[in-house]
């Protein structure tokens, strides 16, 4: 496992990603990650699934400080009381007494930034989360939270895979020490069977998937966390530390960026150009 520091903290270069997954599917496969020995997990309120990640944790029997968990708040509790009670509410459920990050989950122009932040920092300061961050910002965003409310931010995530170029976020992130990390790093699926990833692959003796995953965490202050209900894609995921990519190949990977979004809800704000 690679990590990277996250402001102080250990934070596993490749976590496991748990969006869609619900009930005894997400136990499972929660379970089987930290078999297989995944080492971060990543959760949010509106996901529905804090109760089975929590209760997939304690049945693993490994040592809370042993993992990394983030969760994410939904955008109707970014008033500072609903960021306090919210954040008991997903203890409650993740059945522990502190998350390592608490990211707020997309940009909500409904509720001024700096009282959402400015609650999230109270958190930090109660040991209730280790660090605090966001969540599909652009960079627009970033600068709001870094410059004008003068948060303390740990992370952005956000869409980001072989076919989305991600470079201001990525620019401005490295500048002001922010980690990122790639939600969706297979494009929810899309990058597996990709010719150019799959032919890259075969030189190394791995698939296009395991290439596309590989290209994330070499480069520097950037996560991925994909997704994987079946114990095999799961397998196949964190099967990405035995090899490196040549800097050739590197290069063939990162002509192939472009624009293509695989989540763009009506919620998401004004996207940075690629
Ligand atoms: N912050 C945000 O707004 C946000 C948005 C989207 C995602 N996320 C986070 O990022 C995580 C990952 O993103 P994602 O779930 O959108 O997409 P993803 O990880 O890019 O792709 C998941 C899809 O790829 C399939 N897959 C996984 N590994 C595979 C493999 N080795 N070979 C073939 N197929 C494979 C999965 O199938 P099976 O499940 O059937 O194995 C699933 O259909 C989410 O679960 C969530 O934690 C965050």
């Amino acid at each position: 496992m690679k990590f990277l520091d996250l402001q102080g903290n250990k934070f596993p270069a490749l976590g496991f990603g748990t969006w869609q997954l619900e009930g005894d599917t997400c136990l499972g496969a929660v379970q089987k990650a930290i078999d297989i020995g995944y080492r971060h997990i990543d959760t949010a309120q509106i996901y529905g699934n804090e109760t089975e990640v929590g209760s997939a944790i304690e049945k693993s029997g490994i040592a809370r400080k042993e993992l990394f968990v983030t969760t994410k708040l939904w955008t109707n509790n970014f008033e500072a009381g609903r960021v306090a009670s919210s954040m008991e509410e997903s203890l409650s459920k993740l059945r522990m007494d502190y998350v390592d990050l608490l990211l707020i989950h997309w940009p909500n122009p409904e509720v001024e930034l700096s009282e959402t932040l400015g609650a999230m920092a109270e958190l930090v300061k109660k040991g209730k989360t280790k660090a605090i961050g966001v969540s599909n910002f652009p960079v627009s965003e970033m600068r709001k939270a870094v410059e004008e409310c003068k948060a303390n931010i740990a992370c952005n995530q956000v869409e980001y895979h072989a076919l989305l170029s991600q470079n201001a976020v990525l620019k401005y992130a490295s500048d002001h020490n922010i980690i990122v990390t790639a939600y969706s790093p297979l494009a929810r699926g899309k990058l597996v069977g990709h010719p150019v990833l799959t032919g890259i692959g075969a030189k190394y003796g791995k698939t296009a998937g395991q290439v596309a995953l590989r290209w994330l965490i070499e480069q520097k202050d950037v996560a991925a966390i994909p997704k994987a209900a079946s114990e095999k894609n799961a397998r196949a995921n964190f099967d990405i530390f035995d090899f490196e990519l040549s800097k050739e190949d590197t290069a063939a990977l990162n002509k192939l960026k472009g624009n293509m979004r695989v989540v763009n809800p009506s919620i998401a704000p004004e996207w940075d150009a690629a």
